[in-house]
């Protein structure tokens, strides 16, 4: 495959660069820095100090910064570790952070890049699918809380993103199942071939070696960076529209069970019961038939993602939704789909729907 190039206009310009090898482009992308910090999980380590010699190279003063891995690095902790280790080497305004390793990675060092002298540059390095197709593009930014993810943070766009299908060939495969529940998810809101080739060829969407999954990524960075460029800071909903928030399919019920699993559950493997939780809602609703809302059954389940979840939870879940709500307005809010690639809002449903909704996938 050829390098894809993709620009996303958000608050400022940037380019996602897909590719194998595609690395030589990070040197540019930090050029004018004396310093750049690498931040990324011990697992990464031999990336990142392959990244520091390069940077090195190119005339940088490079330091590793290693933070926990997964959402261990998405607290107050880590980021004032990373503030210090910044401070002691004097990095100034000038100065940059390349954030490699997934989303948890990205999404603190992005955070501590937002923070630092109130914003210096930053190049994500995503090195899963879900990184790669989600995290690490949009400029969301931040950590978590004891009430819940994500409730501190800034919208703050990094200067590039450059994701290398190498680093997939020695993802774990659970990780790789767990990316594709966000790739499914814009297949559903917003570009019917990318379902339809999931259902297709399940098999070759979890091989790294394949044509497909390489053009999965790529349409499906497409999709988010229209998103992006037309709502970044998600404030469409506002007014009726639906704009950035459709990202949040299936995350509303997703993050609660995260926060149920206190965060020992793969993003994506949530939001795939996440995604199945909101087609029932939406079928129980009267929206969506249940034609569409068996496609999401049967795409998750081809890939081998959950979609049911233990039925003595609800009690629990329900009350880690109450977060979001608090996040979003007065009102439980969910994105429904009224078919597929119709995504709109559903607002304050009745507790009696979310319960039965919940039945359904139930185990
Ligand atoms: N991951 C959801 C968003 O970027 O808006």
């Amino acid at each position: 495959m050829t390098d894809v190039r993709i620009a996303v206009n958000a608050e400022r310009q940037y380019d996602v660069v897909i590719g194998r090898g595609v690395l030589g482009e990070l040197a540019p992308m930090v050029d004018g820095a004396t310093r750049v910090a690498v931040i990324h999980p011990a697992t990464l380590a031999a990336t990142a100090e392959e990244i520091r010699e390069d940077l090195e190279q190119h005339g940088c003063s490079a330091i590793l910064i290693e933070i926990p891995d997964a959402e261990e690095a998405k607290t107050s902790e880590v980021l004032a570790f990373c503030w210090s280790a910044l401070g002691q080497s004097g990095f100034t305004r000038n100065d940059a952070i390349v954030a490699v390793g997934g989303g948890a990675t990205t999404d603190l060092a992005g955070f501590v890049a937002a923070t630092w002298l109130r914003g210096i540059r930053f190049v994500n390095v995503p090195t899963t699918l879900a990184g790669m197709v989600d995290a690490a593009i949009g400029g969301k930014t931040g950590i978590n809380t004891a009430d819940g993810k994500n409730l501190v943070g800034a919208f703050y766009s990094p200067a590039g993103v450059l994701c290398d299908l190498t680093a997939l060939t020695t993802l774990p495969r659970n990780d790789l199942i767990a990316g594709m529940a966000e790739v499914v998810k814009v297949g559903l809101t917003s570009d019917r071939s990318i379902l339809d080739d999931v259902l297709a060829q399940p098999s070759d969407c979890l091989d790294p070696s394949s044509t497909l999954l390489p053009s999965l990524i790529a349409r499906a960075v497409q999709v988010k960076a229209d998103v992006v460029g037309s709502d970044f800071r998600e404030q469409a909903g506002a007014g009726g529209r639906i704009g950035r928030e459709v990202l949040n399919y299936g995350h509303t019920f997703g993050h609660a069970v995260e926060k149920v699993e206190r965060y020992k559950w793969r993003h994506g493997a949530a939001v795939s019961v996440g995604l199945m939780y909101v087609a029932e809602l939406a079928r129980l609703a009267g929206r969506l038939s249940d034609a569409d809302a068996d496609l999401h059954r049967e795409a998750l389940t081809g890939l081998g993602l959950p979609v049911s979840y233990s039925a003595s939870k609800w009690p629990e879940l329900f009350g880690a939704m109450q977060v979001d709500k608090k996040a979003r307005g007065s009102l439980l809010r969910f994105v429904v789909l009224d078919r597929i690639g119709e995504p709109a809002v559903l607002e304050g449903p009745d507790p009696a729907l979310l319960a039965a909704a919940y039945g359904a996938i139930s185990a």
